[in-house]
């Protein structure tokens, strides 16, 4: 579906030119999208995949994460929903490094007490997130595996939807977009056969806040889809 760009004026906003951009490689190292457990050797670095986190050290409340935002990129989507839902915390979870610094360069930069970002590759599940404990989980844009042979390295899997079925509250929410159709038709067949989630009318997407790639989907003129599914 085409959209206009005219997000609501009364958001709250991050002055995002105070922070220069970075060069960040678009990929991380490929052997990252895969599950830990499927490498043998350790001649590369990778994300800790730990069992317990100290929320104290992520958020000023010292509480869980409310919301998490499954590949938060270089953070705006991040960053705005915690200056604008101050009741909640927020936790990115990405999956380059220079991407997850940049983030914590705004939120420390901007003294945001209710966002945290951590180098993590999603397809290792949420061991670190108790069952039934999250109201909101974004995936947005998040799949750089765009082709069908790509498929082994998409983070959308049958175990992923287990691990967010898991740490979702009951009528927790679950939003997807993308902007690749052939994504889109994975992600539904991949959620059929799952088939836990109550698929919700696109209408009750009740998040106004906007990502950088459907910023960028949106002047361009390019065409995406919005999923929202509920537990
Ligand atoms: C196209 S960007 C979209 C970023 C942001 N959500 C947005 O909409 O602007 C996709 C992001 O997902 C991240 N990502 C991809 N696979 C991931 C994984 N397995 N774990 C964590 N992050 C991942 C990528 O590194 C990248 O930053």
């Amino acid at each position: 579906m085409k959209r206009n760009l005219d997000e609501s004026v009364s958001l709250k906003r991050i002055d995002f030119s105070k922070y220069p951009v970075p060069r960040i490689r678009h990929h991380a190292n490929a052997v990252l999208y895969l599950p830990l457990s499927q490498h043998r050797g350790s001649n590369f670095s990778y994300p800790a995949i730990p069992s317990r986190l100290k929320w104290s050290e992520f958020f000023t409340n010292g509480l869980q994460p409310d919301f998490i935002d499954i590949g938060s990129g270089l953070g705006k989507f991040l960053v705005e929903i915690a200056v604008n839902y101050p009741q909640k915390n927020i936790l990115g979870v990405e999956v380059r490094k220079g991407a997850v610094e940049w983030t914590d360069n705004i939120i420390k930069g901007e003294d945001i007490p209710n966002a945290a970002v951590i180098w993590y590759s999603a397809v290792n599940g949420f061991p670190f997130i108790d069952s039934c404990s999250i109201e909101k989980v974004f995936y947005l844009f998040p799949d750089p595996w765009v082709k069908k042979r790509h498929n082994k390295r998409r983070a959308f899997s049958f175990s992923l939807l287990e691990e967010i079925y898991r740490i979702l509250k009951p009528e927790g929410r679950f939003y997807i977009m993308t902007d690749v159709e052939e994504v889109d038709v994975y992600h539904k067949e991949v959620l059929k056969l799952y088939g836990k989630f109550k698929k919700e009318d696109e209408k009750k997407w009740d998040v106004d806040i906007r990502t950088y790639q459907e910023e960028f989907c949106i002047s361009k003129g390019i065409e995406y889809s919005k999923l929202l599914l509920v537990k």
